[in-house]
């Protein structure tokens, strides 16, 4: 297979774990990464034998021919970190969430579409051996027509003004951090809603530390989700069909193990054991889009991260959750 040349932007918490689970598909290295510390780019490069460090992100893009970069920062930087990428004409990889809202992401798409570049927002559990099996039975029927999604995640954290789990200038809250999640599996289950009832506490900050909503879809289903950094909750999650349920123990959202819970009361334990983190799928994933010259990922298309956004930029204006970036729509 070619070699995807790949560039890390933001070399924290989350490019640690991707890095690593890189080593389990490649005996070759991430190409570069850049951070605004130059030390702490050095220490990257390093531990996982990256080529080249920079303590610069454009010189990082204008200096070396990479194929895709990854951007690992907090959700604030991600829309002018993925603009300069893809105005260099480089195809981009970036975190969840892909920007703070609809108008951002808008016009990243506009852009990577201009340039005929690749890009994807980094929802790695679709890619998962959990959910691709889960998704397997479902499109076989083995629970029936899916009707519900019921999923929280959540975990205390002290609050912290400063940290980006709270300050909004870095794209704090519960929502645009971990909710994005069981609103992704309820989407992927039940498709877009056509109503949405959300509720939220607010900090001072006027970030949301928690928040609950029901969904309602067209085709007879309803779908609760939650996200707290409020509370350690079970962070589980079902979906509903009407011959059965799965039930994806805590922490679903990268769990190996899920249960089929059939209407006559059988149950069934699946496993889906895999190394490391679990982001080598996803990486696999973006490297075979790229060879095979395509601007969308089929698993991770634009309209999901669209559909996404749509559905958060809803939950924020019922709830009062706002942003710096609100003031800049570019629609
Ligand atoms: N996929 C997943 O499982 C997963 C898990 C956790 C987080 N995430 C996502 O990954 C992103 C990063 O999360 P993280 O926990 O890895 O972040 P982090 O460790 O706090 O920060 C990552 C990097 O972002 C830059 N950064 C951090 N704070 C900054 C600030 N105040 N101003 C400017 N740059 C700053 C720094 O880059 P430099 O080194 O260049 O300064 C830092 O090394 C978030 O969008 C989050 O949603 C995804």
């Amino acid at each position: 297979m070619v070699s995807i040349r790949w560039g890390i932007i933001a070399p924290g918490r989350i490019a640690h774990k991707f890095a690593s689970d890189f080593s389990l598909i490649h005996n070759h290295s991430i190409t570069s990464v850049a951070s605004t510390n130059i030390e702490r780019a050095r220490a990257f490069a390093d531990k996982y034998k990256l080529s080249s460090f920079y303590g610069d992100y454009r010189e990082m893009l204008t200096k070396e021919k990479l194929d895709v970069v990854y951007i690992a920062s907090p959700h604030s930087f991600h829309f002018e970190q993925a603009k300069m990428c893809l105005d260099l004409g480089i195809s981009v990889l970036c975190e969840k969430p892909v920007t703070i809202h609809s108008g951002q992401l808008k016009q990243l798409l506009t852009l990577a579409a201009e340039n005929g570049l690749f890009f994807m927002e980094a929802l790695w559990t679709v890619f998962l051996p959990t959910y691709t099996q889960i998704f397997e039975k479902i499109n076989n029927g083995d629970i029936g027509s899916i009707i519900g999604v019921k999923a929280d995640f959540g975990f205390h954290m002290p609050f912290d003004p400063e940290s980006r789990l709270f300050n909004p200038s870095l794209g704090g809250g519960s929502l645009l951090d971990i909710g994005i999640y069981p609103l992704l599996l309820a989407t992927l289950c039940l498709g877009y809603p056509n109503e949405i009832k959300a509720l939220a506490t607010l900090t001072e900050l006027q970030v949301d530390d928690e928040m609950m909503a029901i969904l309602k879809y067209n085709k007879r289903g309803l779908a609760q989700i939650q996200s707290t950094i409020r509370a350690n909750t079970r962070t589980e999650a079902f979906i509903f069909g009407d011959n059965g349920s799965f039930w994806v123990p805590g922490r679903w959202i990268d769990s190996q193990i899920f249960y089929v819970l059939k209407s006559d009361g059988q149950e069934e334990l699946v496993h889906s054991p895999w190394e490391g983190f679990g982001y080598q799928f996803q990486i696999s994933a973006v490297e075979k889009c790229l060879v095979q010259g395509l601007s969308e990922c089929p698993l991770v298309p634009h309209s999901l991260s669209i559909q996404l956004m749509n559905q958060m930029d809803e939950i924020r204006k019922q709830t009062g959750i706002v942003y710096p970036e609100d003031a800049f729509n570019y629609e």
